[in-house]
């Protein structure tokens, strides 16, 4: 069964596509390490030296102690019967105690105020970094992906900044001191335990290792599953209507057989660890015992040691395991976090294609005058998008672009607003270059109606207002009366205050496209683009915003794009695209005169469309 769920689930994720990141180590990196530290800059001074001194503190009292016991009570104390001493031993290590409680207690409150800061930091600057980058940037990136940066990745590094560093210095001088004592104490007998260090580190850090990717995969395999169900979900009309379900549910359970066979592996190599960790520790404390015993009855003046020697190698064996321990789980930590901070600074060195000069020209009124003055683009090296286009769109003129689908029009869009740099060639807006212009007061100048409008999740009021943060209710309103979307807002059970989720799914694909036209409106932009915005409404309520649709358009110079002869009829110049070439222009008595590609593409495709 586990065999034929596993051929099922390969066959499968070669269908579907994860937008899972794995977590892939990478060694160790001092450069990407000095630069993470940068992060710390801000609020090292506040926060560092205090946590500093705090792990000193309970470093001293944590090697101390071991060493007053032994050393002190039993040899000195207990043997002379000091009871004095011992007294005030036992006050004064109560009191080392308190202060490391004390220590401690700040240590960890600092630290984690640092780190948090940190990573709040990072994760802000980070979001902000990705909003500036260009459109080519996401052409070529999930969101998912982008996501699991944002998120997991930073907060990978947050254990880093929180705990990891000052622990992995503390459990280092840990270490080194206990071993320097031991030497101290008895050369011959540390020498003997110390043997148990390689055994535990081999522990800590390769089989820790071992159990961490076990479940990565485990992770691996559960994104699998939620990203599968979502899509199953998500898609799911479109499953019933195909009669999908037992392919479905034949997937999904590849997928799930997947999750379990690889947490049981998981579970079962994490249950033999800590079995592993007490045999290690029982190799050390048998070498001590018999060996220990033997020195103490060779007696000090034969080169043996003292009792209280003995028993402080026991306190300090004891005490071997935990700073070890953490020494391999702060390693690994760190090579997760190297791995994370790489990719984190993948994205910080991304700089945006599109970049603005440093004195760039800023809009304060645009009339709207467009030219491109024999543009070359083209999205990749492979595929021209558009080949030495020249064209002029004249102030408040009504322009359409129409050809096959794969022309270029989204394109000549694209470029207007400047979301791509064109390869060759200039586009001017009002007789400047684009490559000169502030991004902000060009695109506040323009609006662009999409098919698939993107409707944010809050109230109707607020997603209108995303065309205009500052614009009043009564301004909303008026926008959408204007537009012809007051009707359906009213009938909705809270008007404008009606929430709508994520890609509004209570408004039909119209409505949707009548709140994107409000929101153009309200911008009030120079120059507005609508890229086959009308193809989702039909025709009577075409009708019934083509007056609407005149008062959106009235005063702009307004780019359409559509399929609809009915709206393109009316344009003042029509262009006519193939393969990314203007190959002809003007109004439509005159292209029709022509009979050209444009009566062509009339004469077969827009009657058709027009007929139904
Ligand atoms: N983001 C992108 N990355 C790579 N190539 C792209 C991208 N967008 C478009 N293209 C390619 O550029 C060419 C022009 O595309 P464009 O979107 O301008 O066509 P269009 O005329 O708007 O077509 P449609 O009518 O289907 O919307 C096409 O060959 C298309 O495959
Ligand atoms: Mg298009």
């Amino acid at each position: 069964m586990a065999n034929s769920n596993a051929k099922k689930e390969s066959r499968h994720l070669k269908r579907f596509h994860y937008t899972v990141d794995t977590a892939i180590e990478k060694p160790f990196n001092w450069k990407q390490m000095l630069r993470l530290l940068q992060y710390l800059k801000l609020y090292a001074k506040t926060y560092l030296p205090g946590a500093i001194i705090a792990m000193v503190i309970s470093t001293i009292v944590r090697l101390t102690v071991p060493i007053l016991v032994g050393k002190v009570a039993i040899d000195v104390a207990i043997m002379d019967r000091d009871t004095t001493l011992l007294t005030y031993l036992v006050i004064g290590i109560g009191v080392l105690y308190l202060l490391n409680y004390l220590a401690n207690s700040f240590r960890i409150k600092w630290v984690n105020i640092l780190g948090q800061n940190v990573i709040y930091d990072l994760r802000q600057y980070l979001f902000s970094h990705v909003q500036r980058l260009s459109h080519r940037f996401f052409d070529t990136r999930s969101a998912g992906s982008i996501l699991v940066r944002i998120l997991n990745d930073v907060n990978s590094l947050q254990e880093l900044f929180t705990n990891g560093i000052i622990n992995l210095l503390m459990d280092m001088v840990t270490l080194v001191g206990i071993i320097v004592i031991l030497f101290a104490l008895s050369p011959q007998l540390a020498l003997a335990v110390v043997v148990v260090i390689p055994i535990m580190f081999y522990i800590s850090t390769k089989l820790r290792r071992n159990i961490r990717r076990s479940w990565q995969e485990v992770r691996l395999h559960q994104s699998r599953l939620n990203s599968h169900l979502n899509e199953s979900l998500q898609g799911m009309r479109i499953t019933q209507s195909f009669s999908q379900e037992k392919e479905n549910a034949e997937f999904f359970e590849g997928v799930n057989s997947g999750y379990f066979h690889s947490f049981r592996n998981a579970a079962k190599k994490s249950a033999a660890f800590r079995p592993l960790v007490d045999l290690s520790d029982a190799v050390g404390t048998i070498i001590l015992l018999a060996y220990g015993a033997y020195l103490i009855l060779l007696g000090e003046e034969n080169g043996g040691i003292a009792i209280g020697t003995f028993v402080s190698f026991a306190f300090f064996l004891g005490m071997f395991w935990e700073p070890i321990s953490r020494l391999g789980q702060s390693y690994n930590q760190l090579l997760m976090a190297m791995a994370s901070s790489e990719r984190i600074f993948e994205f910080m060195d991304e700089q945006p294609n599109v970049k603005e000069k440093t004195n760039p020209y800023t809009f304060s009124e645009m009339r709207g005058h467009i030219e491109f003055d024999k543009v070359e683009f083209s999205y990749d090296s492979k595929r021209v998008a558009l080949q030495k286009v020249s064209l002029e769109m004249k102030e408040g003129q009504t322009i359409a672009l129409v050809g096959h689908t794969g022309s270029g029009k989204s394109t000549i869009a694209n470029l207007i607003s400047r979301f791509y740099d064109p390869t060759k060639g200039k586009v001017k807006i009002d007789g400047i270059d684009l490559r000169d212009v502030s991004l902000d007061s060009l695109r506040s100048k323009i609006s662009v109606v999409l098919q698939d409008t993107f409707i944010f999740s809050g109230t109707i009021m607020e997603n209108i207002r995303f065309g205009r943060p500052d614009a009043t209710d009564e301004e909303v309103m008026e926008a959408a009366k204007v537009v012809g979307a007051d009707d359906f807002i009213s009938r909705l059970s809270n008007g404008y205050m009606t929430e709508v989720e994520e890609r509004g799914n209570i408004l039909s694909a119209g409505e949707r496209q009548l709140l994107s036209f409000t929101r153009a409106l309200l911008a009030n932009p120079s120059i507005i683009i609508l890229d086959e915005a009308t193809a989702s409404i039909d025709t009577e309520s075409e009708i019934k915003i083509q007056k609407a649709l005149k008062k959106l358009l009235n005063g702009r110079t307004s780019i359409i794009i559509a399929h609809r002869l009915s709206t393109i009829r009316e344009a003042d110049n029509i262009f006519v695209l193939e393969n990314g070439k203007v190959l002809e222009n003007g109004n439509h008595v005159q292209l029709m005169n022509k009979q050209g590609k444009y009566y062509h593409l009339v004469k077969s495709q827009f009657q058709m469309l027009d007929a139904i």
